[in-house]
């Protein structure tokens, strides 16, 4: 009989950026895995916009399809993985409930240096600086750990909430561009590390578990 030993070194054992933590004042932010897919389908807003070129399919209703374009954006975000083009999908919880998802993008990484960011909270989180801390942790784990140079955030102009957390969090308006399948004006922003640094904001979030994801982002011991 072939005895199999199980070598179980916690959540990031398997993939290192699972073992990544990051804490503030009111939530844990842990890596997306799949055990998460159904509650997230469960509690995703009715109004969050969804990636308009993931593939729908036409034997599905809406809901079905939004769960469907959930599930392959996780899958692809873990799958495509690369030093050079990585996505990172959080999945917020305060006081053990899922209130929110905040991804964390390095599009062009090793050369960029920049990541972008996107994030949803349950209607009910709302207005009460969750988007804040979400935005803040992710921020802390890129220009502390992943030392990026800046970071690039995008909304459509009457989105109050996502400009409202990128401007309370120092982010500048850079340009305005238009989205092509909707017509809508997107206003771009910009955060520079000196000016993360400067606002101190880093102090309010834990980053833990990173060490061992360092090769995953092109970093840590022998990387170019
Ligand atoms: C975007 C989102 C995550 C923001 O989170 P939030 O918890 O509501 O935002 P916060 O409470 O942290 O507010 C951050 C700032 O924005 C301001 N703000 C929040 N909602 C606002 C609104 N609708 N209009 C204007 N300003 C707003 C707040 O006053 C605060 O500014 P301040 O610190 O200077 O007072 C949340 O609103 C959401 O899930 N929206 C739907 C999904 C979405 O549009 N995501 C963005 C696309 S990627």
């Amino acid at each position: 009989m072939v005895e199999t030993v199980v070598d179980d070194h916690g959540p990031g054992s398997v993939w290192p950026l699972h073992g990544i933590r990051l804490g503030t004042a009111e939530l844990d932010l842990r890596v997306m895995t799949e055990a998460d897919l159904p509650v997230l389908a469960q509690v995703m807003p009715a109004d969050l916009e969804l990636n308009p070129h993931a593939t729908r399919y036409a034997g599905l209703d809406e809901r079905a399809n939004r769960r469907a374009v959930l599930a392959q954006g996780y899958w692809r975000a873990l799958g495509m993985w690369s030093p050079d083009d990585w996505a990172l999908p959080f999945v917020a919880r305060g006081g053990g409930d899922v209130v929110g998802v905040q991804w964390l993008e390095g599009p062009d990484w090793r050369s960029e240096r920049t990541v972008d960011s996107s994030s949803w909270l349950v209607g009910p989180a709302r207005g009460r600086g969750l988007g804040k801390q979400m935005r803040a942790a992710v921020l802390a784990l890129a220009f502390g750990h992943l030392g990026a140079v800046a970071a690039i955030s995008s909304a459509v102009v009457g989105n109050g909430g996502s400009l409202g957390v990128s401007r309370a969090l120092g982010y500048r308006d850079t340009h305005r561009s238009v989205l092509e399948h909707s017509g809508e004006t997107l206003q771009h922003v910009r955060l520079e590390a000196a000016t993360w640094t400067a606002s101190g904001l880093a102090h309010d979030v834990v980053v833990d578990g990173v060490a061992t994801a360092l090769p995953l982002f092109g970093l840590g011991e022998g990387a170019s």
